[in-house]
């Protein structure tokens, strides 16, 4: 294929991202992963299920970064999930050290490539790849609004017994707690679902999403979810290598959109070859922007615990 993707971790996200993008044919895989055999054991794995599966993607594993140069994009999903009881920010420290060092290797045998981001704390681990690869900004984007905003049409299609395919939904702001779920801008077949159902549905559905990721994490209790987030990761990749111009909600780093500096967090933007196309900013009511300002100074938070490592 004449597109290659490396994915950075070979565990739940990463094997399950790199089966997506071989079965949709989007480009060859190379999975990357510290321990010995299983990246090598899961391409193979994969490999063998193309003629079922009608795929010519090429995977190969391997624990050095030799094997990834030349890469298109490059997917980071190493690092450590999240336990029952923990918070993405508890695995600040772990995962920073972790993104810091593979980023350095994917920079160095793929320096045009793009980087999409998925270990957590999302949005600090953004930061941690754009100062370790000292890639441009449009190169280094993360993966967490299309998952949540994933998650909110998946709640919304439930609850007015509608086809996913009709729902549209935007989830601003830091991937955590403080995530900014946006009725006004979420639809069903084109109308607002301020118009559809009651307030007090819409905030039950909202609640649910912004604990989309901790209820997965306490239903599996030995780590979190994978499928919904290689598809969002992968949603992303193909945007990229299709050059499709597509807008989705992603961790971007801002300088003055939306009123912040030197911050990565999830607004919408255009994804095309170029990575980050454009920062699409949209109009925000008092209390969004208010919500949006808080998921911000979450983010700022992290930072500053970065700082400190
Ligand atoms: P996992 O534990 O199944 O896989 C992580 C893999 O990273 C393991 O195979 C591990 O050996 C590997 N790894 C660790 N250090 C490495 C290094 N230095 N070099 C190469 N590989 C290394 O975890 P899972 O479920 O795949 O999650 C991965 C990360 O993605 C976690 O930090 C998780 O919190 C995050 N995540 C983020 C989401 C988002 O919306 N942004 C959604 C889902 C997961
Ligand atoms: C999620 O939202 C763990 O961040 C991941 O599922």
């Amino acid at each position: 294929m004449d597109k290659k993707v490396t994915v950075v971790g070979a565990g739940h996200v990463g094997a399950t991202a790199a089966q997506r993008l071989a079965e949709k044919g989007l480009s060859d895989v190379v999975l990357v992963d510290i321990i010995e055999g299983v990246p090598q054991g899961k391409a193979l794995d994969l490999m063998e299920a193309a003629p079922i599966e009608k795929h010519d993607s090429h995977l190969t594993g391997a624990n050095a970064y030799e094997a990834t140069a030349g890469s298109d994009i490059a997917i980071i999903t190493a690092g450590i999930p999240r336990k029952p009881g923990m918070s993405r920010d508890d695995l600040i420290s772990t995962n920073a050290g972790i993104v810091r060092q593979v980023t350095e290797q994917i920079a160095k045998y793929s320096p045009d490539c793009i980087l999409i981001i998925v270990s957590n704390p999302l949005d600090a681990m953004c930061h941690v790849a754009y100062d370790a690869s000292g890639f441009p900004k449009n190169r280094v984007i993360g993966m967490a609004g299309v998952l949540d905003s994933a998650r909110f049409r998946t709640f919304i299609a439930m609850e007015l017994n509608v086809s996913v395919e009709n729902t549209h939904a935007f989830v601003l702001g830091g991937h955590g707690d403080t995530m900014v779920p946006l009725p006004r801008y979420s639809t069903v077949a084109g109308i607002p679902i301020t118009e559809l159902m009651s307030a007090d549905r819409i905030d039950a559905l909202v609640e649910r999403t912004a604990n989309g990721g901790a209820e997965i994490v306490s239903l599996l209790k030995t780590g979190s979810a994978y499928y919904a987030p290689a598809s969002a990761a992968v949603e992303m990749a193909e945007a990229i290598l299709k050059d499709k111009k597509k807008i989705l909600p992603c961790a971007a780093m801002l300088e003055g959109e939306y009123g912040y500096h030197d911050l990565f967090i999830g607004v919408p933007v255009k994804l095309g070859a170029g990575g980050v196309e454009e920062v699409i900013q949209i109009d925000l009511t008092a209390d969004e922007k208010a919500a949006l300002d808080k998921s911000a100074a979450a983010v700022e938070e992290l930072k500053g615990v970065l700082a400190k490592l």
